[in-house]
């Protein structure tokens, strides 16, 4: 029984159910297929052009902006050895476990409530010749079952706001080496504007997420055993991801919401690094 309460089992049946535009358009740019956001600039160059291809650029262009955001958490994780293991926390259709194996050479689980997301992700790793090295499991993140100590990177790439803290710190601590990384991109309600906004409340609503407080994550981290080593803030960066991401054809109806959370300050894109000691 890996879903642990009828909470978790309504998001795997979102999961399991998602065939979203925005992901698998985007996905079937170059194979590589995510579920989280973009970050970086825009190249204007997009926009302009001939009418009838436009929109194949700027669906390119936000794929180009989604892999750079996963780059970018590969870049944060430290050097992991070809003989070492990490872990992709609510892995979705794997598209930053390639990314890591591609980076690293190193061996990979990727992890996921969604039935439907492990047999994507493990078809990919069959055609792409690497199923020996990164393998994906029907599992929670929150009671992996996995080897003590054998990691020495495990990330959550925007799959956080699923879960408490505390009990997935818990559980990646036990699953982390002594010095092993922790990282996080995520969505977080910004402290200082007090509780969750309309705007972040309708992203809670619209993905059925609980997003947590900035402060929750760091004080959770500390609480077991993960040193943060940086933080870095996101928000400017994947702003502009949003504004053209709004005028696209693969808009959702959410990009509202996220360009109000994050202008009104009610909302902060981060990234966050921690040491296992
Ligand atoms: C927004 S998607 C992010 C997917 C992926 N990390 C990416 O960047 O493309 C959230 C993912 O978290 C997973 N998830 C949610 N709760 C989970 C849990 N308790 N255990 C494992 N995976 C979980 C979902 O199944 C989904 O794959």
């Amino acid at each position: 029984m890996i879903l642990a309460s009828p909470y978790q089992q309504s998001v795997a049946e979102y999961w399991n159910r998602e065939k979203d535009p925005v992901n698998i358009r985007l996905g079937d740019v170059d194979g590589t297929y995510h579920h989280h956001y973009g970050i970086g600039a825009v190249d204007p160059s997009v926009l302009e052009g001939p009418e009838e291809t436009r929109e194949q650029r700027v669906i390119a262009e936000m794929h180009r902006l989604e892999t750079a955001q996963a780059t970018f958490l590969i870049d944060n994780l430290g050097e992991v050895p070809t003989s070492g293991r990490v872990l992709d926390a609510g892995c979705g259709r794997g598209g930053t476990s390639f990314m890591a194996h591609e980076r690293f050479g190193c061996g990979v689980d990727g992890v996921t409530i969604s039935e439907s997301q492990v047999a994507f992700a493990t078809e990919q790793a069959e055609r792409r010749g690497v199923a020996e090295r990164v393998r994906f499991h029907l599992t929670n993140m929150l009671d992996t079952g996995f080897e003590t100590g054998a990691y020495q990177a495990v990330w959550n790439n925007e799959s956080t706001m699923y879960v408490n803290l505390d009990d997935l710190f818990a559980e990646h601590s036990r699953l982390l080496a002594r010095g092993g990384r922790y990282v996080t991109i995520t969505g977080c309600y910004n402290d200082t504007y007090g509780l969750p906004s309309r705007a972040v409340s309708e992203i809670n609503a619209r993905y059925i997420c609980s997003v947590h407080a900035r402060g929750s994550y760091l004080r959770s981290m500390l609480a077991h055993r993960l040193v943060p080593i940086s933080v870095v803030d996101l928000t400017a960066a994947t702003i502009p991801y949003w504004e053209l991401r709004a005028t696209s054809s693969v808009a959702t109806g959410i990009e509202d919401s996220f360009l109000t959370a994050y202008r009104d300050g009610s909302f902060q894109y981060l990234l966050i690094a921690a040491d296992r000691v």
